[in-house]
This record gives C-alpha cells, sequence and structure tokens, in this order.
C-alpha cells in the first residue's frame, strides 16, 4: 500500500487492515436516483455526458456532496472500451445498450482492434484527473471495467440477454472463436484498467455482472483462465475488487481468479459466503438494493442485520448487491450510511484490534 493510504478506510479495508468503521459506497451511486442527473440528462445523451470529461466529473461528484460516502465511482460504463474495438455502440431509448452488429464469427472477431486507452479514450482518463482535483483527497475514486465475459456477452448478444443463447453458442460450438475473442478482450480490459491507475484510479472494480448464467464447470473452462489473467496483469498498487451476481456457485473459482476484495450479490448470505471464500480476502456487499426502496426502518433493519453477519471483522466493505435502483428515495440513502458508520464503530470487533 503506499504510505498516503492508510488514512482511507475504503483502501484499508478492502486491505482487511482495521477500521474505526465500516466503509461504504453504492454500485451505480452517480445515477437515475438523483434528480440533478436526470436534470443533465434532459440535456445531453447517455453517451455525450460520458465523453465529456468536465460532465462525468461532474456527475460522479453529485453523490459525494449529497453522502457521507467512503469512495468515489468514475461515471463511465463498463460498454465504453468496446466502441474503439469496433463496435457501434448505442444506448437506445428504453432499451438499454444495443450493438447493431453482434460479433459471432471468427471473421468478426479477427477485425476487433486493440485499444490504447490513453487515446480512444481519453475523456475518461481526462474524466479521472478532474476528479482527483476535485475529491482534493477527501476520499479515493474508484475505476471499473466489464469482465471478460460480461464484455463479450454485450458484443456477442448485441444488447442485454435473458438465457445468452449467441454467448453460450459460440463458447460451445466454436471454443477457438471464443478463445479467441475472450483472450482480445481480456488484453483491452487490462491496457483499460492500468490506463485508469496511470490516470489516478486508486482501486478498481471489474463487475462480471452476468457471468452468473454459466454452470460452475463451464466457468472454470470458458471464462477463469480469462479472468485470471486479466487480474494478473493488473496494477498491483491499488486493490481491486471482483463482482458478480447471482455467483453463490462461482465464489471459490472467482476467488481463485483472483481480487482482494469478492463483491457478492443479495442471493447469498455474507456470513456464509465470507467463511467459504476464507477471512483472508475481503467482501464487499451485500443488502438487497429493493431494500432502499424503504421503509427507512427497514433498510436500518437490513444494514445491521448484514454488519451483524460480518462481525466487525476487518476486510468488509457495504455495498448493495447490485446496483442502486432509480426509484431509490435518497433519504433512505442518507439513512443507510449513517447507521452503517454509526453501528459499525460500535461494534464488538473481531479481527479489528
Ligand atoms: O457506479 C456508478 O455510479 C458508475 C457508473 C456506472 C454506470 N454503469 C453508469 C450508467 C457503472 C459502474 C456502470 C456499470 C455497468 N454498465 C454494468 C455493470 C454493473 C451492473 O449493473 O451489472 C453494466 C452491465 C452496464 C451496461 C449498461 N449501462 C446497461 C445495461 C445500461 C442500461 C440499463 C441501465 O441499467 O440503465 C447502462 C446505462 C447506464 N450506465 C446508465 C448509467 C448511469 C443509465 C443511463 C441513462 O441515464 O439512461
Amino acid at each position: 500500500m503506499r504510505e498516503s493510504e492508510d488514512r482511507f478506510p475504503f483502501l484499508m479495508a478492502c486491505r482487511r487492515m482495521p477500521t474505526e468503521y465500516t466503509p461504504i459506497w453504492l454500485m451505480r451511486q452517480a445515477g437515475r436516483y438523483l434528480k440533478e442527473y436526470r436534470a443533465l440528462r434532459r440535456k445531453f445523451s447517455f453517451l455525450e455526458m460520458c465523453k465529456n470529461p468536465e460532465l462525468a466529473a461532474q456527475v460522479t461528484l453529485l453523490p459525494i456532496q449529497k453522502f457521507e460516502l467512503d469512495a468515489a465511482i468514475i461515471f463511465a460504463d463498463i460498454l465504453l472500451p468496446l466502441e474503439p474495438m469496433g463496435a457501434d455502440l448505442e444506448f437506445a431509448k428504453g432499451e438499454g445498450p444495443v450493438f447493431h452488429h453482434p460479433i459471432r464469427e471468427m471473421k468478426q472477431i479477427n477485425g476487433l482492434r486493440l485499444i490504447e486507452p490513453e487515446e480512444d479514450l481519453a475523456f475518461l482518463m481526462e474524466a479521472i484527473r478532474i476528479v482527483r482535483r476535485e475529491l482534493r483527497g477527501k476520499i479515493p475514486l474508484i475505476g471499473f471495467s466489464g469482465a471478460p465475459f460480461t464484455l463479450a456477452s454485450y458484443l456477442v448478444e448485441g444488447g442485454h440477454s435473458t438465457n445468452y443463447l449467441f454467448t453460450k453458442g459460440l463458447m460451445y460450438q466454436d471454443p477457438l472463436a471464443w478463445k479467441s475473442l475472450m483472450e482480445k478482450i481480456s488484453e483491452v480490459v487490462i491496457r483499460y484498467l492500468n490506463a485508469q491507475v496511470r490516470s489516478g484510479a486508486q482501486a478498481l472494480q471489474l463487475f462480471d455482472s452476468w457471468v452468473g448464467c454459466l454452470s460452475p464447470h463451464d466457468y472454470g473452462e470458458y471464462v477463469f483462465p480469462h479472468t485470471q489473467r486479466v487480474i494478473d496483469g493488473v496494477d498491483k498498487s491499488v486493490p481491486l475488487i471482483h463482482f458478480a451476481t447471482s455467483s453463490s456457485t462461482l465464489l471459490e473459482q472467482m476467488r481463485r481468479a483472483g481480487g482482494d476484495v469478492i463483491g457478492l450479490d443479495w442471493r447469498v448470505d455474507l456470513g456464509e459466503a465470507w467463511q467459504r471464500l476464507g477471512y483472508d480476502v475481503a467482501i464487499q456487499g451485500n443488502l438487497d438494493p429493493v431494500i432502499l426502496l424503504g421503509p427507512v426502518h427497514l433498510v436500518e433493519r437490513e444494514a445491521k442485520r448484514i454488519l451483524d453477519l460480518a462481525e466487525g471483522r476487518s476486510g468488509h466493505v457495504f455495498n448493495l448487491g447490485h446496483g442502486i435502483l432509480p426509484n431509490t428515495p435518497i433519504e433512505n440513502v442518507a439513512a443507510l450510511v449513517k447507521i452503517v458508520h454509526e453501528y459499525s464503530s460500535k461494534q464488538e470487533l473481531k479481527g479489528r484490534d
């Protein structure tokens, strides 16, 4: 750890060092549940906002100005590096992301470019530099990327999917093409994450949001080697959070693939999951985002329940089990942050001595 980092509870928890309270940030904290974000979105498209460093920095800081969060996450999207690889990304109204020419054949895979993030995604690197300047060392900034499987699923499906028929089809029917696609994406993800660290990101999160659609066997065969290679190839001076959803059957393998912190969704019991993973790795999570819709006494009860499951052990970063929902009342977010800080600072501590 860099010397200057040992005053940030979030970074200390990522390294399983004792902290005075459990740090908290929220996936998708820079987004649509904030009225200031929705006001900006009436003037700019989502991609326009991502590609304008001043705007992206402004949105990153919105939740920080409202709540006592322990980390900021840069406003961007996991799909951004796919555009300079050669995919035509569009965020269609009401549909989410769309790639009009899905990648399903070796010929198309061979045509994908390996990106130069400092040039191809210069806007993001600049946004990171602006946010670091504006934060003035108050809290650390997280950079992120999609993991190879989740990124491949968007390229192959052409958008979001329920059954991943084309992705699994490519995997099973043309394993060489799948390997080649995963290797190319992995190289891009390594470059992309390391460029974010060079620009000032102080921690990283790898989102493998949709990998839970695979059996443990298929994860081991078609995903594990690539995710492991990515994590091995990333700058070790910053902690890395390895996150997936519907991943309870994959946790041990995710752990082996790497990461200083394993991100849990809400479908697993945090106490059991940590025991399975081993206490020599940090964990993040795992409040169901729906709880945050209220009422506030439910938010408080569930937050305390999760903190009790963590037993005050060093190495717990409080978060939701997946992104915050657009219709979340901001009073509930404020109440959550407060209760996590207050309750955890009074907990009987295990391993915090
Ligand atoms: O956490 C943060 O606040 C940082 C910003 C961030 C966004 N997307 C902004 C965003 C992060 C970390 C992401 C990650 C992301 N993007 C993931 C992985 C996390 C997860 O939720 O599983 C995925 C799968 C995507 C892809 C994506 N981006 C989808 C499917 C969509 C449309 C549906 C949706 O959830 O909105 C987006 C758009 C998107 N990314 C928005 C934001 C704020 C909404 C854009 C809008 O204003 O309409």
